[in-house]
């Protein structure tokens, strides 16, 4: 049977890949049964469950007094209160005690082949602490921020645990992003210190970083101090009095590698990390201590079976939260081995990851669809040239993936028997909420499965009553779990609105979702203005706002349009000043602006120009109509209140020149 026939037959007839029963007996949760057993008890007894994971998993310095108090109408959320931890010491110091003291904590693999790293837990202890003093010595105290804008290099994991071995909170801007961005997103934290590079190696280039952080840094009086480590050979101007090199400051005579950790609250801040909303301005998530770790800890046990043995590999950058949780936190809490990637997946050939697999006989890996989507396109043949033997368990984040993706996925990675965890959850959740069991979860490609043990997910209708089986609607999460966001930094009225307002007593997720007579749910997409650029949100008013700040353009509407490897791309249509004329220059000359305004990964792969967009009588634009034309669909549902419907018609032909 051909790949497509099978997709079809098997979204026919709801084809399931049962578990390797033989395997149950090592998997975490044991099987559906015990799954079951362990959900009900988690939902009717929150604070047991959760009060027991955060003692079998944390180090407390004191216990915590209580579980949880929960308030949705302020909204305020505390978990494990009075208890004093530190992530630092949870993620390292423990360790050298515990008998992995010797044990490899990260394995770095830098873009050239030849650049590996192994820290074991002593020596990233040493380092942590070395940074720590250094940071200490800048005039870093508790509850301070520090923004890292930083390539994938152990400097940055060094850089984050220094942040909490101090109890400062980091910020950590992707280094995709640009001056600008980044300004906004210093400013709006108030950081002290800017830790940046020279550099970023990608793909055999050397790309300037520091000329980025300098821009940025005209416009940020809050940031006394930047620390630059240098990783390419590009020549780099220093600011006298401000800058200085990361080498300098390590090797400096007064730096020891002895740093008391500070002990924290519990509810003390631990990072903050700007995601898009559905208005212009990125949001600034904050996330603190206990809960947290204690989240991010327990979804790495459950949801990749880690033992003590294995090496664990997530692909993502950390300048994201899947980094975060699943290449830092979640692994170093519990002890693990987990390799960082400098490069990218398709350099110097798309066999890259496959031969990284090999080298250190990864047995845990974590990607993105739209990887896995490229790499399809590339052929089979690269997979095969390397032994994916040691794999035990796949995932898969970002987006949904598709049951094509799915199947390549678990036949030429896999090799037809490994379970792939395809992993729901957000910036926001701060861990995994949806996802399969390894072993234990029977699987069905493109669903998320069920909600993980003691995350009460549902699907409502807009009035917030039960949505049937299989009936589309919104997706909440009506009970309090230890990894959920705590506030919108600086604007708790925001964190109130966006999360809080829709569905009385829960979370909302923002995204669409069914869920199927099994309980599986199938993820829809977002709901609001916010677009999935593989696996990365992007606010469509962000870009928007940034294109009519050029000065050519009066209006401008994106919507996210579908594209067989990035999940979507961005679509932009735009008006032009009176008088303008749309040219090949213009066009090239839109895209670099918004490279400049927020970074690559938000330029329009399309942009097209209108003489006007749909707009209704009240003058909003109706964006529906704008999917649509990108869909190539003409069912535009009830256009009547549209003020120009002729509009409409131009806007297609527009459309159909430009693709
Ligand atoms: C949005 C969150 C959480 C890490 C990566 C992105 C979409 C994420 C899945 C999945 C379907 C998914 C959702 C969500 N999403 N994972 N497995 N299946 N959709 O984090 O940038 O905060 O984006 O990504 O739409 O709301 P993020």
């Amino acid at each position: 049977m051909s790949e497509e026939k099978k997709i079809e037959s098997l979204q026919k007839d709801g084809q399931i890949f049962m578990p390797d029963v033989e395997k149950r007996e090592e998997a975490w949760v044991g099987g559906m049964d015990e799954y079951e057993v362990l959900h009900k008890r988690a939902l009717e007894d929150p604070e047991g469950y959760w009060g027991e994971r955060a003692t079998e998993l944390l180090t407390w310095f004191s216990d915590f007094d209580s579980v949880l108090e929960a308030d949705y109408e302020t909204p305020e959320f505390k978990w494990f209160s009075g208890g004093r931890t530190n992530v630092s010491y949870n993620c390292l110091d423990r360790h050298l005690v515990d008998g992995r003291r010797n044990k490899a904590a990260l394995i770095w693999q830098g873009e050239p082949e030849e650049d590996v790293r192994v820290y074991t837990y002593q020596m990233l202890h040493t380092e942590v602490c070395r940074f720590a003093n250094v940071l200490k010595k800048k005039g870093v105290k508790r509850g301070d921020r520090v923004a890292l804008y930083m390539p994938m290099i152990p400097e940055l994991t060094i850089a984050m645990l220094a942040c909490t071995r101090l109890g400062a909170v980091h910020s950590i801007v992707f280094a995709g992003f640009s001056s600008i961005a980044l300004q906004s997103r210093i400013d709006d934290s108030a950081a002290r210190v800017l830790v940046t590079s020279d550099a970023v190696l990608r793909a055999g280039k050397t790309i300037a970083l520091k000329p980025n952080a300098d821009e940025a840094l005209k416009d940020c009086p809050s940031v006394e101090q930047c620390i630059v480590v240098q990783r390419g050979t590009n020549d780099v101007s220093m600011v006298e009095g401000r800058d200085s090199w990361w080498h300098d400051e390590i090797n400096a005579e007064d730096i020891t590698s002895e740093c008391p950790y500070e002990e924290m609250d519990a509810e003390d801040p631990l990072f903050i990390l700007y995601t898009s909303g559905s208005t212009g301005k990125p949001k600034g998530v904050l996330h603190t201590t206990g809960g947290y770790l204690t989240y991010a800890a327990h979804t790495t046990q459950h949801v990749f079976d880690v033992k003590d043995d294995d090496v664990y590999w997530c692909t993502a950058d950390i300048g994201w939260i899947t980094g975060h949780s699943y290449i830092v936190y979640g692994p170093l809490a519990l002890g693990a081995t987990s390799v960082m990637f400098e490069g990218v997946p398709s350099y110097p050939n798309p066999d890259r990851f496959w031969q990284i697999v090999d080298k250190f006989k990864v047995n845990i890996f974590y990607t993105a669809p739209t990887v896995i989507r490229a790499l399809m396109r590339e052929g089979e043949e690269w997979t095969r040239k390397y032994d994916l033997g040691s794999l035990r368990v796949l995932g898969s984040v970002g987006e949904p993936i598709n049951p094509e993706a799915w199947l390549w996925y678990h036949k030429n990675i896999g090799g037809g028997k490994l379970p792939i965890v395809d992993t729901w959850w957000q910036t926001e959740t701060g861990g995994i909420m949806i996802s399969a069991l390894p072993y234990a979860t029977p699987l069905k490609p493109g669903s998320a499965t069920r909600a993980l043990p003691g995350i009460s997910a549902k699907i409502v209708r807009r009035d917030g009553s039960p949505a049937g089986p299989n009936e589309g609607g919104h997706l909440i999460i009506d009970k309090p779990w230890p990894g959920m966001l705590r506030t919108v930094w600086g604007d708790p009225e925001r964190y109130k609105s966006t999360y809080f307002s829709g569905f009385s007593g829960a979370y909302e997720a923002g995204d669409g979702a069914r869920c199927d007579e099994d309980g599986y749910f199938w993820i829809m997409g977002r709901l609001d203005d916010v677009i999935n650029v593989s696996g990365h949100r992007m606010g469509t008013a962000e870009i928007e706002s940034a294109l009519v700040a050029h000065a050519d353009v009066t209006e401008a509407a994106v919507v996210g349009m579908p594209h067989e490897v990035k999940g979507e791309t961005i679509y932009a249509y735009v008006t032009l000043r009176s008088g303008m004329e749309p040219d090949d220059d213009l066009l090239k000359d839109l895209k670099a602006w918004v490279r400049k305004e927020i970074g690559p990964i938000a330029t329009p792969e399309f942009i097209q120009f209108a003489d006007g967009l749909p707009k209704t009588r009240s003058g909003k634009i109706m964006r529906r109509v704008l999917r649509k034309i990108v869909e190539g669909s003409d069912q535009f549902g009830d256009t009547s209140t549209l003020a120009d419907p002729g509009v409409v018609t131009d806007l297609i032909e527009g459309n159909r020149d430009l693709i």
